[in-house]
């Protein structure tokens, strides 16, 4: 591992392991394959990707050990380390989650004043409840915490849900949301000051905000008559100005331009309705705004 490079911490076997790997290659990082190896080295770019346990992540980072780490948000809520959130990178959503059996007659925090929580996140549990002054016995486990209401360890649970499956398997009912997750992007503060490292984190962060952004949109391409044009531009709320080019039609031209994810459906809908055809949409791979 060459040391004047950066170090990039991501989980090495977990739910966030596949989408970091996709995301990085993404971004135009390339690297062999992860399977089976401590670290890898980036063939494009200053850097080397480490792979280590998601908890141990947040500590690496604090202490300098790897430049940045790439773990959900409830581990940074979870373990608090002094360090800066640089991005959050839109995958891996979860939310942790205060669940009961479906049988129990638990109907609201209040109903667990006194009782057994068992979980992952003590921190948080702990936090949450202090915050709506219910007094409960908070029990710290390492893994498959969905069991122990069964085993009759504890009253209720709190645990990450995403799909909700494990839960439903388990028959157990969310009677709270603690707070909502997604991976994040995490840097150790010296290697942000750092003359080196910090041109090479811009220069990564650029590559990430632009597979991010290109997320936020669709690339679209229509033919219309040039007459209505003028309604087109309005119904676009794209970057700037779209690209137009004549047809071999008179009359008639062809119209590119993005438009945004969040009103996408209704975007497609008004050109349809103004008088737009062949209306062609493209994934957009990146965008540099
Ligand atoms: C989490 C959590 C649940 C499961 C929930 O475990 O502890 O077991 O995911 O996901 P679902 O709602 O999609 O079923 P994770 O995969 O993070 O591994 P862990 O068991 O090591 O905590």
């Amino acid at each position: 591992m060459k040391t004047k490079n950066l170090k990039l911490a991501i989980q090495k076997n977990g739910r966030l392991t596949e989408d970091a790997i996709s995301f990085l290659r993404s971004s135009g990082l390339q690297f062999e394959s992860y399977k089976q190896k401590l670290f890898s080295s980036c063939r494009n770019f200053p850097m080397e990707i480490v792979y280590v346990r998601d908890n141990d992540i947040p500590g690496y980072v604090r202490s300098g050990a790897v430049d940045l780490g790439i773990v959900g948000q409830n581990l940074v809520n979870e373990t608090r380390p002094k360090i800066k959130k640089l991005l959050n990178l839109r995958y891996g959503y979860c939310s942790l989650c205060l669940a009961v059996p479906k049988e129990s007659n638990i109907k609201s925090i209040r109903d667990l004043s006194e009782k057994i929580i068992a979980t992952s996140y003590p921190n948080s549990t702990k936090y949450f409840f202090e915050k709506q002054n219910i007094k409960v016995n908070v029990i710290e486990i390492g893994g498959s915490v969905e069991i122990t209401p069964i085993l009759g360890v504890a009253a209720a649970i709190v645990d990450l849900v995403s799909t909700g499956s494990t839960l439903a398997l388990s028959d157990l009912r969310i009677i709270e949301k603690l707070y909502d997750s997604e991976a994040v992007l995490l840097a150790n503060p010296n290697s942000t000051t750092d003359l080196y490292k910090s041109k090479l984190i811009d220069k990564l962060l650029t590559r990430f905000k632009g597979v991010l952004s290109a997320k936020n949109y669709k690339y679209v391409m229509m033919n219309a008559k040039e007459s209505i044009l003028p309604k087109i531009k309005k119904a676009l709320p794209g970057l700037k100005s779209p690209t137009i080019s004549p047809l071999a039609i008179p009359g008639w031209i062809s119209i590119q331009s993005v438009i945004k994810e969040d009103f996408f459906w209704e975007t497609i809908e008004k050109l349809k309705k103004i008088g737009a055809s062949d209306i062609l949409v493209l994934p957009v791979e990146k965008l540099i705004l």
